[in-house]
């Protein structure tokens, strides 16, 4: 069954929304990237749930994500365990191992680097610079586009090629028993690769950006909420897993980042959002972005269409 209505962000909170099933029927969704609000932070904007409640708060939602989820669909969940009293929480890991229960495979884990954490010193750590993406999905067989994501093969490989061996013409087993082979000589004259789990936007990673998702992650930092993640973190993972038309949901909406990314590379985008502010920013977000891609398909006709 397909949703009601597409691209459209509900107002309330998404425990109670994701259970209307016309909204968001069975299987109709094909790909869930979200950011919820990680345990105890943000008190005075939007709540905070204690860590040892967070497991149980947590759970009826990822029930829900799991029926609305296409079979061959992903679930991206960006979340992080901030220290206290000296020592990481264990919540993001107990949830996994819940989250195992309630029937999701749990595929991978994406590091996002994050460039602009605040230097500083800590008695017992460094500046914590990275955040979990894990990567959930139903079934063992899922829908993932590696090739949208390549990545330039970046300069070490001239040097590399230049000087290859026999044993880089074969495919050659790790000498430290790891059960790793590679084959060197795959990659001559190859220009692109695939990229590693460590999410670094760097320029080059950017490449499968257009144009206006550049100018959309540029204006993304002005943006009024305290917890937003860039348009082009969302975008790399829609671009991952999702082809055109293709459904994206975000139960924490926020500033409407996941809608903007799922819009701009022409994917139908649906959200619940429990704060009237944050809802209100997200349609105005929403709003300028398909004035800018109106504007640029005026200027650039091979632009396809935003709405289905
Ligand atoms: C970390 S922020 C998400 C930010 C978003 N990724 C962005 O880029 O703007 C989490 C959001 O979840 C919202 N929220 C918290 N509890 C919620 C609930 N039960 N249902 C729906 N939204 C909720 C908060 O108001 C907040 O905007």
């Amino acid at each position: 069954m397909k949703p009601k209505e597409l691209n459209k962000i509900y107002k309330g909170d998404c425990n109670t929304l994701l259970k209307d099933t016309n909204f968001f029927p069975d299987k109709s969704v094909d790909l869930i990237i979200t950011s919820p609000p990680y345990a105890d932070k943000r008190k005075s904007t939007y709540g905070g749930i204690h860590p040892d409640k967070y497991v149980e708060w947590f759970k009826p939602i990822s029930k829900e994500l799991h029926r609305v989820l296409k079979d061959n669909g992903s679930f991206i969940l960006n979340i992080k365990e901030h220290p206290k009293n000296g020592e990481r929480g264990t919540y993001v890991l107990e949830l996994i191992l819940e989250m195992k229960k309630q029937g999701w495979l749990w595929i991978e884990e994406y590091c996002w680097y994050k460039k602009n954490s605040f230097p500083g010193k800590w008695p017992n750590r460094f500046r914590d610079s990275w955040e979990r993406c894990l990567h959930f999905t139903k079934k063992k067989d899922f829908k993932m586009y590696q090739e949208a994501v390549k990545v330039p093969i970046g300069d070490w490989a001239a040097k590399r090629f230049k000087s290859m061996s026999e044993d880089d013409f074969i495919r050659r087993v790790s000498k430290n028993n790891n059960h790793l082979a590679r084959n060197v000589s795959n990659w001559l004259n190859k220009k692109k690769v695939f990229p590693h789990n460590v999410i670094v936007f760097e320029e080059e990673h950017r490449l499968y950006l257009s144009n206006v998702v550049e100018s959309a992650v540029e204006s993304s930092s002005k943006k009024n909420h305290s917890a937003i993640f860039p348009i082009e973190l969302p975008s790399w993972f829609i671009h991952l897993f999702t082809k055109e038309r293709d459904v994206v949901l975000d139960p924490f909406m926020g500033s409407g980042s996941t809608a903007v990314a799922a819009l701009l590379n022409h994917r139908n985008y649906l959200g619940t959002e429990i704060q009237s502010e944050y809802v209100k920013e997200a349609t105005k977000n929403i709003l300028e972005v398909e004035e800018e891609v109106l504007k640029n398909k005026k200027k650039k006709p091979t632009h396809k269409k935003i709405h289905t």
